[in-house]
């Protein structure tokens, strides 16, 4: 379970982040919907320690993110807007391996993980290639197979669909439903309104507040409008 319990955020005196609060279970795919500079990225990077809250507090499974445990970087897979920000070696093979490497997982064992799961996202044929070469869309998926090799248990993508064609958005969207269908806990970050329709569970931000929380995927019109979602 992840608890974010009024959580405020400042960058310097500018406050990004107002008193949120939220609980995202084991097996819940939720989905995090607001508007451009509404605070999302800011929230997702507090989900696992990559920021800590200037008032209130994260936890996941029970250990607060300002112990900067390890493990919490461990269990909770991050997966950036730019997948060039996570991109390091030029071979797709190794750059998979990366964290794994970091983990001092051995080699053979490297290898087979990496294999298998290049296998799972259909980007086997890749292993080999340079990833600056990749499109969008196929940098996106090595970036997901380089957080998903950790074998994380809850899995954060943060607006994932943005910049791809609607081939490429159908398949992300596809894989990450057959990924919470094996058990991971996905917190979607949005601001397309159809990308919500997978989800458990939805949070909508609107000015670093969040204006509304519910199960289902089934948002009221009038919150929409407030959170400056339609057109
Ligand atoms: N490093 C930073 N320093 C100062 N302000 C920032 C920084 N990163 C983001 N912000 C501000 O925080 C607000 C929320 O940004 P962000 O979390 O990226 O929103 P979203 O992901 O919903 O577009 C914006 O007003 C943005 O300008
Ligand atoms: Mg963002």
């Amino acid at each position: 379970m992840i608890e974010v319990k009024n959580l405020c955020f400042s960058y310097e005196n500018k406050e990004i982040l107002k008193d949120i609060s939220l609980t995202i279970k084991e097996g819940d795919f939720l989905a995090v919907i607001g508007h451009n500079g509404s605070g999302k990225t800011t929230l997702s990077k507090h989900l696992n320690g990559l920021l800590i809250p200037s008032k209130g507090d994260v936890a996941v499974d029970g250990m607060n993110t300002k112990k900067g445990d390890f493990s919490i970087r461990k269990n909770v897979g991050m997966v950036f807007q730019n997948p060039e920000d996570q991109l390091v070696y030029s071979a797709v093979e190794e750059d998979v391996a990366f964290g794994l490497e970091n983990f001092g997982v051995p080699q053979s064992e490297m290898k087979v993980r990496v294999q298998r799961i290049l296998k799972v996202l259909g980007i086997f044929h890749l292993a080999h290639s340079n990833v600056n070469e990749l499109s969008y869309g196929q940098k996106q998926l090595v970036a997901l197979a380089g957080v998903l090799v950790l074998e994380p248990k809850y899995l954060v993508l943060d607006e994932p669909t943005t910049n791809l064609d609607p081939k490429n958005k159908k398949n992300i969207l596809s894989t990450v439903k057959k990924l919470h269908k094996k058990g991971l806990t996905i917190i979607l970050i949005t601001n397309v309104l159809e990308d919500i329709r997978l989800a458990t569970n939805v949070a909508v931000l609107s000015q670093g507040k969040l204006l509304w929380q519910g199960e289902g995927n089934h948002v009221p019109e009038k919150i929409l409008r407030r959170a400056n979602l339609y057109g």
